[in-house]
């Protein structure tokens, strides 16, 4: 469904608009039964829609059943244990609460749960199932996620308008627009203006918006805030990305009820009302109420099978970009991709990241991908590159290792160490798999399935004292070597480590390759572009391996940052905005580890031991029963420990300035070029769009000369595609679906 109008045409409210008619028509039934009419009677939509406040009527009418749910709060207790941030979180640096985020005491919050539970203070499930999503939730660690299914299996809900927030001149402060009436004025009608949007039921625009954003996974408000809006790298991810901003539902904004109605009031002095909607994602057989929907879709017996949609794989669905001109190279699901610029900034190549995630293109890999356009860009004579990491919610750790070696070949490969925490459980796993890898040779060169298992569950893992090395660069001599613990910050933690990113075993851990200027690739050695010829751009929505990257690129190449958008406040803002921990563990691979180690690594009588331990408290199927289809479920594993940090803060905590700040125009929001070109003069062409911050003298200035006959080819066509911009471009369709989206990492913070 496409917008062809500006906001008054408002065609995308139709979708929701369908069922109100059959609410009134069955007023005597209850909510639950009247989204169930309502779906049969769209038997042809993918998804059927029903208006919001019909789904929250409907899910506020699921009882509370109370033993169920203090049975899921004992059984995610164990997994809670592994987040390896819980006391920082209660405790965080005095920046962090001024500039980020508030303490959050998440075993007090439990607590609160608990004793609310037990004193019958949920007047409904949903009420139970959104305080404990809040309560994950607002820690804004994107690795820290369980959503139960009441808040996300049935419905999604949903805004009919995406906005945009933009500066009128890139210098002004910036101002909420509806999407399509910015679209309509750069590529349809050029007479028409759209007019800002001044409040949002009836409160002042940017303290809303502000409000609302503060509902995303991020940390940093300005990247949450800009997660709010439609952006181009964000839609270019398809239903793996935050779809069109949390404002219309996308990413975190799908599991907030919007109200039944959103209000908006322009400049201009019109109001438009919006009919906010949910999507419905399960089928309704069967369920003629809140007690009926409960035993359904709440209990481990749900209907199999609606999960098995078909994910998009990364070789066979091509996506959209809208916006992104065509590249010289891109994965089919936009997750990297290269790019030239023209005319006066033909010198610059621009690598646009996305996503660490795994990608091919035909039978390239991610990594390929980079190399290739790298090499590419070389050999077309590209002096400059900018690196667009927007969008960029991580994925394979060894990608971003892999990325920053690929263009910093000679420089050391790490810029911060990890930890875990240390307890009971890691202790006892690190010992078993520590003392297994003894035995075994640390190798990949085998026939052995059994033993290929064994070296792929247990000698590769981080509970192997021998997967990495110290801070050093050494080996560590043992298990109790690595464990530690070092008791700190009131918490126990290993002792700091790295990667040995010469490991044999590398492939295991990587998604298959070996890293740049490492192991078989060590003849890889050339620089491919200056330092001073290097800037990354971000949105702030970069997190987990994106952070990882970034902290090689910043504290280790001294690679300039420019942030963009960001709250309708001045000042300069953050350039990672997302979560700095090193590695989330999904917790269905904690409660393999354990399992494994008591069944398949041990002896009966070992076995039993270790069931007598919190090993043994792994057993429970509730968590993953009561899972929101299709979400993802994490801890956050491994902290990043900055190099030389005195204080073992986990960067999670530490704000950082970005070098220089940009705000969104109109034009960036349509073409993206329009933003690596603000970029490009700022960093090299003595034209600084900073309002915050700034290059100085970083990059030396780009030099006009005679352009080639291909480059001159590139400019033509590039205003072949400009000119064919059009309205319908954009799509207005863009979901987070993660039952449909294909992704995969070990840094990954899932939208
Ligand atoms: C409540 O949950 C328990 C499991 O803890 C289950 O045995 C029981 O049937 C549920 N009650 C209802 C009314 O669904
Ligand atoms: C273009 O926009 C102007 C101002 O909003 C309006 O008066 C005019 O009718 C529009 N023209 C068309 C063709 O839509
Ligand atoms: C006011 O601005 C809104 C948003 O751009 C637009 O939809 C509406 O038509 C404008 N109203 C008038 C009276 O111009
Ligand atoms: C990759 O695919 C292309 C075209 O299908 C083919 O020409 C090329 O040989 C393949 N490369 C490798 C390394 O398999
Ligand atoms: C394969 O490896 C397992 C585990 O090390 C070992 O017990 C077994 O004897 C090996 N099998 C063969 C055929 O070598
Ligand atoms: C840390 O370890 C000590 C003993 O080694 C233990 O007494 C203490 O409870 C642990 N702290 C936490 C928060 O687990
Ligand atoms: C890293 O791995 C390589 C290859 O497996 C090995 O030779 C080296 O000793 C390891 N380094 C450390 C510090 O463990
Ligand atoms: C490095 O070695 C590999 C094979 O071992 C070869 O394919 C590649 O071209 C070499 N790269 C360089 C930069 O020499
Ligand atoms: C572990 O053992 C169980 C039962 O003995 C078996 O079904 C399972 O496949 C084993 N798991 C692995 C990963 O080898
Ligand atoms: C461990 O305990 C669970 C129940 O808590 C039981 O189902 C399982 O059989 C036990 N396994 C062993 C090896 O003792």
């Amino acid at each position: 469904m496409l917008f062809r109008h500006s906001i008054a045409g408002l065609s995308l409210a139709s979708i929701a608009l369908a069922s109100p008619l059959q609410h009134q028509a069955r007023q005597d039934a209850s909510p639950c039964a009247q989204v169930s009419a309502s779906v049969a009677a769209q038997a042809s939509a993918a998804t059927p829609t029903v208006p919001a406040q019909l789904a929250y009527e409907c899910i506020t009418s699921v009882p509370v059943n109370k033993s169920a749910a203090l049975e899921l709060l004992d059984t995610i207790v164990p997994y809670w244990r592994w987040q390896s941030t819980t006391a920082w979180l209660k405790d965080p640096p005095a920046e962090y609460v001024e500039k980020v985020q508030e303490a959050v005491d998440v075993w007090g919050g439990l607590d609160d749960i608990r004793s609310k539970l037990e004193g019958d203070e949920y007047e409904n499930e949903f009420e139970f199932g959104w305080a404990l999503y809040r309560l994950m939730q607002t820690t804004h660690d994107g690795h820290f996620v369980f959503v139960p299914d009441v808040i996300g299996t049935v419905f999604n809900w949903a805004r009919t308008v995406p906005l945009v927030s933009i500066s009128e001149d890139g210098e002004e402060l910036p101002k909420a627009y509806a999407y399509p009436d910015v679209l309509a004025a750069s590529l349809g009608n050029s007479s028409f203006t759209p007019s800002a949007i001044s409040k949002i039921d009836g409160k002042d625009a940017n303290d809303w918006l502000e409000n609302w954003a503060q509902y995303g996974s991020l940390q940093d408000r300005d990247a949450l805030y800009n997660n709010v809006f439609y952006e181009l790298a964000v839609v270019s991810l398809g239903s793996s990305g935050a779809g069109m901003g949390t404002f219309t539902g996308g990413g975190r904004g799908r599991w907030v009820y919007p109200g039944p109605t959103t209000e908006l009031e322009f400049e201009n002095g019109t109001t438009t009302t919006l009919n906010n909607y949910a999507k419905v994602l399960v089928p309704f057989d069967g369920v003629t109420d809140g007690e009926s929907l409960y035993k359904i879709w709440f209990t481990s017996t749900k209907p199999t099978g609606v999960t098995a949609e078909p994910a998009a794989t990364a070789t066979s669905t091509s996506i959209p970009a809208p916006g992104y001109p065509p590249p010289v190279i891109r994965a089919s699901n936009n997750f990297i991709g290269g790019y030239y610029m023209e005319d006066d900034y033909s010198d610059i190549a621009v690598l646009s990241v996305p996503s660490f995630s795994s990608a091919a293109l035909g039978n390239l890999s991610f990594p390929d991908i980079a190399a290739q356009f790298l090499s590419l860009a070389k050999a077309a004579g590209k002096k400059k590159l900018i690196v667009d990491v927007s969008a960029n919610g991580g994925g394979i750790i060894l990608q971003g290792y892999d990325l920053y070696k690929q263009l910093f070949p000679k420089l050391t490969g790490y810029a911060a160490a990890d930890r875990f925490r240390a307890f009971e459980e890691t202790d006892l796993l690190g010992q078993k798999f520590s003392a297994i890898s003894e035995t075994i040779p640390r190798t990949l060169d085998t026939d052995n399935e059994t033993l290929f298992d064994l070296i792929a569950n247990v000698v590769s893992s981080p509970l192997n004292y021998q997967s990495d090395e110290t801070v050093d660069g050494e080996p560590f001599p043992d298990w109790p070597a690595k464990f530690g613990p070092l008791h700190q910050h009131d918490d126990n933690y290993t002792n700091l480590f790295r990667w040995n990113l010469s490991d044999v075993l590398t492939p295991l851990n990587s998604g298959g390759l070996y890293i740049h200027g490492y192991g078989p690739l060590a003849n890889y050695t050339e620089q491919p572009f200056e330092t001073e010829d290097i800037v990354v751009v971000t949105d702030g929505y970069c997190a987990s391996t994106c952070t990882i990257f970034s902290e090689l690129m910043r504290q280790r190449a001294n690679v300039k940052y420019i942030s963009l958008g960001g709250r309708s406040r001045s000042g300069i803002t953050q350039a990672v905005g997302g979560v700095k921990g090193t590695n989330n563990w999904p917790w269905d691979y904690i409660q393999f580890n354990a399992q494994y180690t008591i069944s398949n690594l041990s002896t009966p009588e070992e076995g039993a031991e270790y069931n007598s331990t919190q090993l043994g408290e792994y057993w429970s199927t509730v968590p993953f029963d009561r899972l929101a289809i299709g979400s993802s479920i994490n801890v956050n594993f491994r902290d990043g420990i900055r190099d030389g940090d005195e204080t073992n803060t986990p960067l999670q905590f530490v704000y950082e300035e970005s070098d220089c700040r940009i705000l969104y125009t109109k034009e960036m929001t349509v073409d993206v070029t329009a933003m690596w070109k603000a970029v490009a003069d700022t960093t090299w062409g003595g034209k600084s769009h900073c309002v915050a911050g700034g290059l100085g003298d970083y990059g030396k200035r780009m030099t006009k000369r005679d352009l080639t006959w291909s480059e001159k080819e590139l400019s033509k066509r590039r205003q072949q595609w400009k000119r064919s911009l059009s309205i319908g471009d954009y799509p207005m369709n863009v979901f987070t679906d993660l039952r449909r989206a294909s992704l995969d990492g070990n840094a990954i913070m899932y939208p």
